[in-house]
């Protein structure tokens, strides 16, 4: 009987809200540690590679949403990928240097990406890290180890090269993204920046899983010294004691890569004020920043943001900008959070809240977030259950100098919907009154609530978003309309690395990677030496595209290929996927494969005539029939094994080497 009155009770109060707590707000005892800002991560990789290509009123409508102060997600970090072509998740990003003897500062959309967002928030941090490595820095591991100081002198001339070409600063530079790090590397890579006059450059260690690196910085003070902060990748809100022990900043470098748009605004919602609650981590970067790529690649649709059809200029903007508005648009880097206990903590009833106050003590924000557990998982870690009541009332005690100072606070209230309700994204409540002190908030589950003394909140918006549309069709692709050493915008490479390039005023594409690259730790596909660049529509099964090949010169590939129904990307792109047709120009001969690695060969034989200038390859899939053709010449017209059903266009070499692409003509049939 005891038990079912105690059960009833316990029933009762959290349908009704008697739920309740009552949390200190007070810096008397002092500080906790100081914000570092809220950031995305725009690479690992080409996951921004899209969005330059949209029509400028909706690209800057876009660049607004995450950049602009006080008017969407207002990003206070942006971290890039310093391109290695090499395939880093969606792509492969462009290296400055694509040999040891070739410098370039201008390819890619990262620099143009820093600088829009530099324009809408000069205060915005930037951070550089790289997730591969060029050829020429590999040692015979694999590994960008082999001359360190070499690789040192490689990512300090992407410093200067931000600063001289681009007029930006470097605030925050990585070491190797999810991949084993050196100690020696870092030691160089902090006296190199150093001796190039980028003293302020501050290294960031490790990027990976884990807090290892903080277990070597307690045995080795050059190694503490060179590294201002720990970053961990996906810690689930917990960092280390032995890490916190270091008085360093920790972060949560990466953090995030969700999926799915309902699931999507919890996980960060929960991440952004527990990753200091439990972890004491100052700076939470979101991977990624804007889903800018084709539907059909790994993580579609994992950007805070979604912007993947250029020709549309379609684009949508989720909750998840609005559930991290409510923490950067009332915050600064450089404001404290308050001490655990004393402002920063668990909510009685589940959930919980942060107070951060400005550095000169005039402002006071609370961020409160309720998401229960099967509305905030993420996708990695896994999370333990536990537990958030219906309903229940918040009181904040504000004591001495706060409660002095404060009678008043702006309310922000978001409720996330998950599956089960509708949602509410960032709406203004009004002002709610500290009374001697003290203020009570009603909480349900699956709340954000910012209460805060700023004033500028402010939710943006634009009177319209262009409809969704297919990818355009025929299309034509000469090539002339780009300047030498562009990268082709709808051209998704996701090996090698594709540019255009010009010989007596005939502009094309040139594959320019010469040998495998260092790979990033997970991805293994560049060292199979088979460059991929697809395009159009994932969803494209009758299809005929014809594309002129060249090879010339120094350093050539030993062949060419055009594809049709790819399905191939991303790290798993040597899996049957597509029908690739192979154009071997020396040895006169072809070959079909449904594999980017020539596993499965359908058919090969000669091909009749090869003119050693631009020849002509032609392939079309309809229906259950593939015909492919070279120079005019029919070369086979036979069945499609049932699993290649639709795909992209593609083209690539085997092995590495240059090849010429142009007059890239797609059809519909
Ligand atoms: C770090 O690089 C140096 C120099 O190449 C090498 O001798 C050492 O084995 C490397 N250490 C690790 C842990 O990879
Ligand atoms: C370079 O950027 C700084 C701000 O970071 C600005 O003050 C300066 O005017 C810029 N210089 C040029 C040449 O654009
Ligand atoms: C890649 O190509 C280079 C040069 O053609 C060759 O030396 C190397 O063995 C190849 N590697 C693989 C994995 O095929
Ligand atoms: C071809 O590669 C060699 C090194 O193997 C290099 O010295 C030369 O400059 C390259 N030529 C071109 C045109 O890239
Ligand atoms: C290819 O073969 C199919 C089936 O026999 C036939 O319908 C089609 O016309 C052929 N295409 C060409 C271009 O010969």
């Amino acid at each position: 009987m005891g038990v079912l009155i105690k059960l009833l009770v316990l029933h009762l109060c959290c349908i009704y809200g008697i739920n309740g707590g009552s949390y200190k707000v007070d810096n008397s005892v002092g500080y906790g540690r100081t914000f570092d800002g809220i950031g995305a991560i725009s690479g690992g990789g080409a996951t921004s590679k899209l969005l330059i290509n949209y029509p400028t009123e909706q690209r800057s409508q876009i660049l607004d949403y995450l950049f602009k102060p006080n008017f969407g997600a207002s990003l206070q970090i942006f971290k890039v990928e310093i391109g290695g072509d090499i395939q880093s998740t969606d792509g492969t990003e462009a290296s400055h240097m694509h040999n040891s003897w070739d410098e370039n500062y201008n390819r890619g959309y990262e620099w143009w990406m820093m600088k829009e967002a530099k324009m809408r928030n000069p205060d915005i941090k930037l951070y550089g890290l790289p997730w591969g490595f060029p050829g020429f820095l590999k040692d015979a591991y694999d590994r960008p180890w082999g001359n360190i100081q070499s690789t040192a002198d490689y990512v300090v001339k992407w410093v200067n090269g931000a600063r001289v070409y681009h007029n930006l600063t470097m605030d925050y530079i990585g070491i190797w993204n999810e991949s084993p790090y050196n100690i020696t590397y870092i030691k160089t890579l902090r006296k190199s920046l150093d001796n190039a006059g980028f003293g302020k450059t501050m290294i960031i260690a490790s990027d990976q899983n884990g807090w290892d690196i903080a277990g070597d910085a307690t045995k080795d003070a050059e190694l503490n010294n060179a590294i201002f902060g720990f970053g961990s990748h996906y810690p689930g809100t917990n960092s280390t004691p032995e890490a916190a022990s270091l008085n360093k900043p920790l972060w949560a470098s990466e953090d995030w890569s969700c999926v799915d748009p309902l699931v999507g605004p919890g996980c960060l919602a929960r991440t952004l004020n527990q990753n200091y609650v439990n972890g004491y981590m100052t700076s939470t970067i979101i991977w990624n920043i804007i889903s800018s790529y084709y539907y059909g690649l790994p993580w579609y649709n994992s950007g805070i943001m979604t912007a993947s059809e250029p020709w549309s200029g379609h684009y949508i903007v989720p909750q998840n900008i609005w559930v991290t508005a409510h923490t950067t648009q009332f915050t600064s880097i450089g404001w404290k959070y308050l001490k655990h206990g004393y402002g920063v903590g668990k909510l009685n009833g589940g959930g919980s809240y942060v107070v951060l106050i400005s550095p000169d003590e005039q402002d006071l924000t609370i961020i409160i977030e309720t998401l229960s557990h099967d509305s905030s998982i993420c996708t990695r870690p896994p999370l333990a259950p536990y537990n958030v009541v219906a309903g229940q009332t918040a009181t904040f005690e504000l004591a001495g100098i706060l409660k002095q100072r404060f009678t008043s606070l702006n309310t922000w209230y978001s409720r996330i919907g998950y599956y089960k309700f509708p949602s509410v994204s960032f709406k203004n409540r009004g002002p709610l009154t500290i009374q001697d002190g003290s203020l009570s908030v009603q909480l349900g589950k699956d709340e954000v609530w910012t209460l805060s003394t700023v004033k500028s909140g402010f939710k943006g918006s634009f009177p319209s978003v262009p409809g969704s549309k297919r990818f355009p069709l025929p299309y034509i692709e000469d090539f002339e309309g780009y300047k030498v050493g562009e990268e082709p915008f709808n051209l998704a490479q996701q090996v090698g690395s594709f540019e255009v390039d010009q010989i007596n005023n005939v502009k094309f594409m040139k594959q320019v990677v010469l040998e495998t690259p260092v790979h990033w730790f997970y991805c293994l596909i560049g060292t199979y030496n088979t460059s991929l660049n697809v395009i159009g529509d994932y969803t494209w099964q009758d299809i005929r595209a014809d594309v002129a090949v060249k090879l010339d010169g120094e350093n050539t590939t030993d062949s060419v290929y055009l594809s049709v129904r790819t399905t191939a990307c991303g790290c798993q792109a040597d899996i049957e996927s597509g029908l690739f047709l192979f154009f071997f120009p020396k040895e006169q001969r072809y070959l079909l494969s449904s594999d980017l690695l020539r596993k499965n060969i359908l058919v090969s034989g000669k091909v009749p005539t090869v003119t050693h200038d631009w020849d002509v390859i032609k392939l079309q899939a309809k229906g259950d029939h593939v015909w492919g053709a070279v120079n005019n010449d029919m070369l086979f017209n036979i069945s499609i094994p049932v699993s290649i059903s639709h795909g992209w266009v593609a083209v690539g070499t085997y092995p590495f080497g240059t090849a010429y692409f142009d007059d890239l003509h797609i059809n519909p049939v």
